[in-house]
């Protein structure tokens, strides 16, 4: 195919400065035949002073040993940082080379890269691209519907910076109803929960329930013609959760072939379904699995078996690649990676090592870091979102508040702290910068009648954070079904700077394990943290682990919890 480039320039006119954009260089009155390089530069993601571009080069005349891509922007753009190339900029003329293991580059290969630049006024597609010096040409001009990095496909283009900025979200008919059920439970049945793909057979829909497609099709219908956005939780690794019991899976450590292809493959079909195309899907990628390979593994005194098992087999690091480059194929899917909350990984050993991670699975099976939007924390947690009585600077009687049994040398005290650090942190090791954060607010309200009014006692460290904490667990590392927490802050976008939304990832009212042994064909365990008698592990630091009694498995309805999240919701029903 060949268009010219009078056609070329009036695609370019209606794109240029729209997230999504992509063009592909041509010069003038060429064939289809002969063309000795093609270039596609496509913005992934703009914001207003910056932008993601992913560049696929594809060489077409003899093989090489090493490349480099040049081009020239018209308006103020700066490469800021890029992955799989060296990028360097000189005035307005931007060399993308070859790194020392992408060098290599045979007759009709492609290879591809992205970066990271800044902006201000228009971000305009650049026109021409050379190829070691040659000038480079399109393929298809942009207008072949199959391939969706052309500009005029429907969807492209449509990735905003924010999702939930000035949309509504997906309400779960299955959950609403269950909480409708509840004594009081109207109040909030008509908040947005996410969806739970938590076994293959979710994606079709477990016992005659609601699966992928009908929560798709019930979510156009709730759209109408506003934006929605639809939450997802992408929950079947291989060897899940290594650490704990509770929420063990269907797929045993090894099986990562059938992950890919019995999971996030059909996944990855739905939604990329143009029927779809309207809708804004955040996925929230594959809880507790990355974090689990940074603290509860050998040689800490944390460790498993199963997570030293899953470090070594590289499983998750796949699983979570995969996932992110799949489902990022759709242009109207936005992928959030779980990065744990700051009860796990505010400590100075596992922060950077978490971000680390990330970005090493945010690399994997394909997938680059503009594969990510951003980061969900808390998710399933009980840590605050805000602490008001007390900072990590505190100091009592001269002693820092670092000190104290609590926050036992933490660097972060509640979430939304923790969340917008990572985000820097991300940000600073080479994530985009324009990726947001989402905070699981669903059961960390912490209010009713134990709810703190005041500062702690100035007696000592503990004494004062204690006493001003407004989350009450035993310990930090308790996590199952928390006696005494509530509801946190309703669902909203844009809360704080850098953080997208509050959510409700975890459904209020779903167990987190069962509190005594019982027999399923789920592949969950029994947890004994889930047992109000336990008396702890290294992990919660041997507490007791306050967790609520007569639990069902993790997953199923568990009316008494759903009360008492009312009960003690923050702010108040
Ligand atoms: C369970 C899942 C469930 C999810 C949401 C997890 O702890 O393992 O089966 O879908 O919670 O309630």
């Amino acid at each position: 195919m060949s268009r010219t480039r009078t056609a070329l320039l009036a695609a370019l006119a209606l794109v240029a400065g729209t997230a999504g954009a992509a063009v592909a260089a041509t010069p003038p009155d060429v064939g289809a035949a002969a063309v000795p390089c093609t270039v596609e530069y496509k913005v992934q993601n703009q914001w207003d002073t910056g932008f993601t571009t992913a560049v696929t080069v594809t060489n077409n005349s003899a093989a090489k040993s090493s490349w480099a891509v040049k081009w020239s922007y018209a308006g103020n753009q700066k490469v800021t940082s890029g992955w799989n190339a060296k990028l360097s900029q000189s005035g307005t003329a931007v060399t993308a080379a070859n790194e020392s293991y992408n060098g290599p580059l045979g007759a009709g290969s492609s290879v591809s890269f992205g970066f990271n630049g800044t902006y201000s006024g228009t971000n305009a597609l650049p026109t021409a691209f050379t190829l070691d010096g040659v000038t480079c040409n399109v393929d298809d001009g942009g207008t072949d519907p199959t391939d969706p990095t052309d500009p005029t496909d429907p969807g492209t283009g449509s990735r905003v910076d924010n999702p939930y900025a000035g949309a509504k979200v997906y309400v779960n008919p299955e959950w609403k109803a269950k909480a409708a059920a509840e004594t009081g439970g109207s109040r909030i049945a008509n908040q947005p929960t996410g969806v739970w793909l938590d076994r293959i057979a979710a994606i079709n829909g477990v016992n005659g329930g609601m699966g992928l497609r009908d929560h798709l099709d019930a979510a156009l219908t709730q759209k109408g013609s506003d934006e929605l956005v639809v939450q997802l939780v992408i929950y079947n690794l291989p060897g899940r959760d290594c650490a704990a019991l509770a929420s063990n899976g269907e797929l045993g450590p090894t099986e990562i072939d059938k992950y890919k292809t019995d999971y996030i493959d059909p996944i990855a079909a739905i939604l990329a379904d143009t029927k779809y195309a309207g809708l804004r899907i955040v996925t929230t990628v594959e809880i507790d699995s990355l974090p689990n390979l940074v603290t509860n593994v050998t040689p800490r005194a944390t460790a498993t078996a199963n997570c030293d098992t899953m470090k070594a087999n590289g499983n998750y690091v796949k699983g979570v690649g995969y996932a992110l480059n799949k489902l990022g194929d759709a242009p109207n899917v936005y992928n959030y990676v779980d990065a744990g909350h700051h009860g796990w990984l505010g400590w100075d050993d596992n922060f950077a090592p978490s971000a680390a991670l990330f970005k090493e699975a945010a690399s994997a099976e394909g997938a680059t870091v503009a594969d990510v939007h951003g980061f969900i924390v808390n998710t399933a947690n009980y840590s605050a979102t805000k602490e008001a009585y007390f900072t990590v600077d505190d100091s009592v009687n001269g002693a820092s508040v670092r000190t104290s049994k609590w926050i036992d040398w933490n660097r972060y005290v509640d979430e939304q702290s923790y969340a917008q650090a990572m985000r820097a942190q991300l940000v600073s090791i080479g994530f985009p910068s324009g990726i947001g954060m989402l905070i699981d607010t669903s059961r960390n309200g912490w209010g009713g009648t134990a709810r703190p009014t005041a500062a702690g006692p100035s007696t000592s460290v503990d004494t004062y954070v204690d006493g001003g904490r407004y989350d009450r667990r035993i310990h930090l590392g308790n996590w199952c079904n928390q006696s005494g927490a509530g509801l946190g802050e309703r669902p909203q976008a844009a809360p704080a700077t850098g953080i997208d939304a509050y959510v409700w990832m975890k459904p209020p009212g779903e167990s987190d394990g069962s509190s005594t042994a019982i027999d399923n064909d789920e592949g969950k365990g029994f947890d004994r943290m889930c047992d109000p008698t336990y008396t702890g592990n290294p992990r919660n630091n041997n507490n007791m682990s306050g967790a609520l009694a007569n639990a069902p498995l993790s997953g199923h309805w568990f009316s008494a919890q759903f009360q008492a999240l009312m009960k003690n919701a923050y702010p108040a029903l």
